[in-house]
């Protein structure tokens, strides 16, 4: 087929707002009722009833498990989330100064390494993929904040879900039931969102039937931006750099003036408040009084009011989950990689997906360049006019 007759009326629509690229039945993110549904069952639902283990198995599966099934799933992630000494020792060549998602989208590199099956693009050999990743990404990330300032990685405990497993091993000591609560419910309301920026980026790297690791680094690489992933480590900064409730007016009236955008704010798809923001908020409150400093969530909130009056903007899933990463102890560098280890689980659900039924993504593009210019040989030529 050739590409579309150009002076044919096709509307562009810039950054696909609004195009329909396929059909999914992961998850429905209605952004008119503001409600979100993994495979059928809503997060406020999940959020409540279901550990970041149920609902990772949701998704790669498309039902809820059995006890058999949820103990069978739990014990594959605890057997495989152990980091290769190779990896370990890769990790530190990284300079501490390096950017955390740099890092882990060259750890995710490595870990296909040592994985015999990262070639093999059978369906098996995704699934056991997908497990291995979901399984190491929370030993990732405490390794990289571990080294970055100058400390060994911590070795995982056996018998520790993902957010316990976490905590122990980003602090080196046991999590209380309250944090570990919250960082569960945060890896089950960030695990999956349809075809945002960076699970589409896991879509095309798959249609091209690429393997499994390489769509993990592309939306890697894809969530490390400010506007998707990064909004959560920018939102954490406006808050300590707004320092005190008083201050969050002054605040806003600068951003506005500045025509600046408030992080943690705003989204392409809901047009009210994101669902997942009224559980991450009641969680980092929990946090923050359980920690007897209650400031930086109280900034939040008046935040939230003064955005909200001043340009009627709602929250988004980053605003309250960075004072509920901050309250657990997460460095603000590292924000960006929590949501990657939560989000592994909804990539690899998308890379499944997309194989089993797959189409090359190549979308076309309307050509506005010159045309028909004469070549002129090179010392004949002035110089060239510059270009954007
Ligand atoms: C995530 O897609 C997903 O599902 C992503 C995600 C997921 O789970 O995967 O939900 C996670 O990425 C959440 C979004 C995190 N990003 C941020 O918080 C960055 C700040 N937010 C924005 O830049 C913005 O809201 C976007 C990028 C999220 C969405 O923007 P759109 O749909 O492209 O809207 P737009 O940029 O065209 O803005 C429309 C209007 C503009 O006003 P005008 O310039 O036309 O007058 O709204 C304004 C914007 O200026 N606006 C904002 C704003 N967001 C939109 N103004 C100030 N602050 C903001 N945050």
């Amino acid at each position: 087929m050739t590409e579309r007759d150009p002076a044919q009326p096709v509307e562009v629509r810039k950054g696909l707002e609004g195009v329909i690229a396929g059909e999914s039945s992961i998850s429905q993110v209605d952004g008119q009722r503001c409600q979100l549904v993994y495979q059928g069952y809503n997060i406020d639902v999940l959020v409540e009833q279901a550990s970041y283990e149920e609902v990772s198995y949701l998704l790669l599966h498309g039902a809820l498990p059995t006890r058999a099934q949820l103990n069978e799933w739990t014990a594959q992630l605890q057997a495989q989330q152990a980091l290769e000494p190779q990896v370990l020792e890769l990790l530190k060549l990284a300079p501490p100064s390096a950017d955390p998602m740099a890092v882990l989208r060259t750890a995710v590199s490595a870990v296909a390494f040592f994985d015999h099956e990262a070639e093999d693009d059978s369906m098996g050999a995704i699934r056991h993929k997908a497990v291995r990743t979901i399984a190491k990404m929370p030993g990732l990330a405490a390794a990289i904040a571990r080294l970055a300032r100058g400390e060994a990685p911590v070795a995982p405990r056996p018998g520790h879900s993902r957010a316990a497993s976490f905590l122990y091993m980003l602090h080196g000591r046991e999590p209380s039931d309250l944090q570990v609560r919250a960082l569960d419910a945060y890896l089950v309301l960030l695990a999956e969102h349809g075809f945002n920026a960076s699970t589409f980026a896991s879509r095309v790297v798959t249609g091209t039937r690429s393997d499994y690791y390489s769509a993990i680094v592309g939306a890697i690489g894809t969530l490390k931006g400010p506007l998707h992933g990064a909004a959560g480590r920018k939102a954490m900064e406006t808050l300590l750099e707004i320092g005190s409730p008083n201050q969050v007016e002054p605040f806003v009236q600068q951003t506005l003036s500045n025509h600046q955008r408030f992080m943690g704010f705003g989204h392409r798809v809901y047009r009210g408040e994101d669902p997942r923001g009224k559980h991450l908020k009641r969680h980092a409150k929990a946090l923050a009084e359980a920690a007897g400093d209650t400031t930086l969530f109280a900034i939040a909130e008046r935040m939230q009011e003064a955005v909200m009056a001043a340009k009627q903007l709602h929250i988004n899933v980053d605003f309250y989950a960075a004072p509920l990463l901050h309250y657990l102890g997460v460095p603000t560098e590292l924000f960006t990689v929590m949501f990657a280890v939560s989000r592994v689980a909804g990539w690899s659900a998308h890379v499944i997906e997309q194989t089993v039924d797959n189409r090359l993504i190549r979308p076309l593009a309307r050509y506005v360049g010159p045309q028909n210019l004469k070549f002129v040989p090179i010392d004949e030529r002035v110089s060239a006019s510059p270009t954007a």
